[in-house]
């Protein structure tokens, strides 16, 4: 155990599924229109899983990417957390990542905090980094809501998309540090605002026993709580890790937040300082990919050159539990 483990992100990586839906496209069946999409969220058109997508399958693919990035062998993997609310196996999809990987040396598990996953999994990495228990931690963040939307729901099924994205974290030679700040939170008793709960039904094994089964229903959000939560407490939460570091918002080079609505992002920008052209939104694309959208939105930026090794990035997660946390990051190194 070691204090003085660095940490470097060294690698990103991203899987859509192809088939594009566009908001006319919805209104083939919604009562909603492209006008009322786009002007209440910034959403154009989202990715939608069909039968030949696997969620497993695009999850493993944005972490190969990440992985073949950061230069490592599949051998060299030594955890791999898969941030998730739609795993294609209760008992965890990340096992099936690491196959997929051939990341045999890796231990694999879920982790579950809806739109908050991927920056919860990303800290948990880290921990385990700073601990000296591993050197090399591949973090995605992968969900396929649309098989969890009520499609005649125009109130939900709008905002959503599906995909995933990866990062490649390590520990970091001369303590160059990755992670420079970060906190999480979680308010148990707003978890109603935003659910997809189980709908337990009895059976009757015999006259004294009564077990429960069933199935998980759909989505269900209160949008306008949500939005208010989200705008209240994200700018918050943001100053608290940059007060943390001693860094201020003009030496920021990127906010990335959760992408789920253009107008929660103007706002937090706004109440940050932080003007709109260091802003990162895949929105119009993408809509709200839960686990996903820091990373395929980061994966994005780093593609096209806009993050450079050493931009410093504040990002925020938040969502359902309600959760919500942020990490000051420094992309790649020098
Ligand atoms: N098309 C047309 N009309 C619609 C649609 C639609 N898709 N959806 C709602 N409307 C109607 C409503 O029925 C309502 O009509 P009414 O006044 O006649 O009842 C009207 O539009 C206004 O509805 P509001 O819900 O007040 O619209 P609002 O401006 O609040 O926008 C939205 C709704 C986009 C959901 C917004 O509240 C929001 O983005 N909330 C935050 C959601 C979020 O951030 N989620 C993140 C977490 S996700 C996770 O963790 C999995």
């Amino acid at each position: 155990m070691s204090a003085a483990v660095g940490i470097a992100l060294t690698g990103s990586g991203s899987a859509t599924p192809s088939r594009t839906v566009s908001n006319d496209e919805l209104s083939l069946w919604l009562d909603t229109s492209d006008g009322w999409i786009r002007s209440r969220t910034g959403i154009a058109a989202r990715r939608v899983a069909t039968l030949e997508d696997s969620l497993e399958s695009l999850a493993s693919q944005a972490a190969r990417e990440a992985m073949d990035q950061a230069g490592w062998t599949p051998d060299q993997v030594e955890l791999i957390l898969l941030a998730t609310s739609s795993p294609e196996d209760l008992f965890g999809s990340a096992p099936a990542v690491q196959a997929a990987l051939g990341a045999t040396n890796a231990v694999a598990f879920d982790l579950t905090a809806a739109c908050s996953g991927f920056l919860f999994a990303l800290i948990t990495g880290a921990q385990y980094i700073r601990a000296g228990t591993y050197r090399r931690v591949l973090v995605v963040g992968a969900d396929m809501l649309s098989r969890w939307v009520d499609w005649q729901d125009r109130r939900t099924c709008v905002l959503f998309g599906d995909g995933a994205g990866a990062m490649a974290m390590e520990a970091a030679p001369h303590g160059w540090e990755g992670l420079l700040a970060m906190a999480m939170e979680t308010d148990g008793r707003r978890r109603h605002c935003l659910t997809l709960s189980h709908h337990t039904t009895p059976q009757n094994l015999h006259e004294q026993l009564q077990a429960g089964s069933g199935g998980f229903g759909s989505i269900t959000m209160d949008g306008q709580e949500v939005y208010k939560f989200a705008v209240q407490q994200v700018p918050l939460v943001l100053t608290r890790v940059l007060q943390q570091a001693g860094i201020t918002p003009e030496q920021l080079d990127w906010l990335l937040l959760h992408q789920a609505n253009e107008r929660i992002l103007a706002a937090v920008a706004q109440r940050l300082g932080i003007p709109a052209s260091k802003v990162l939104s895949n929105l119009q694309h993408y809509g709200n990919t839960s686990a996903a959208t820091i990373p395929l939105m980061l994966h994005g930026a780093v593609s096209t050159g806009g993050i450079q090794p050493g931009h410093l990035i504040a990002s925020s997660g938040f969502g359902a539990g309600l959760s919500w946390g942020a990490a000051l990051l420094r992309w790649g190194v020098t």
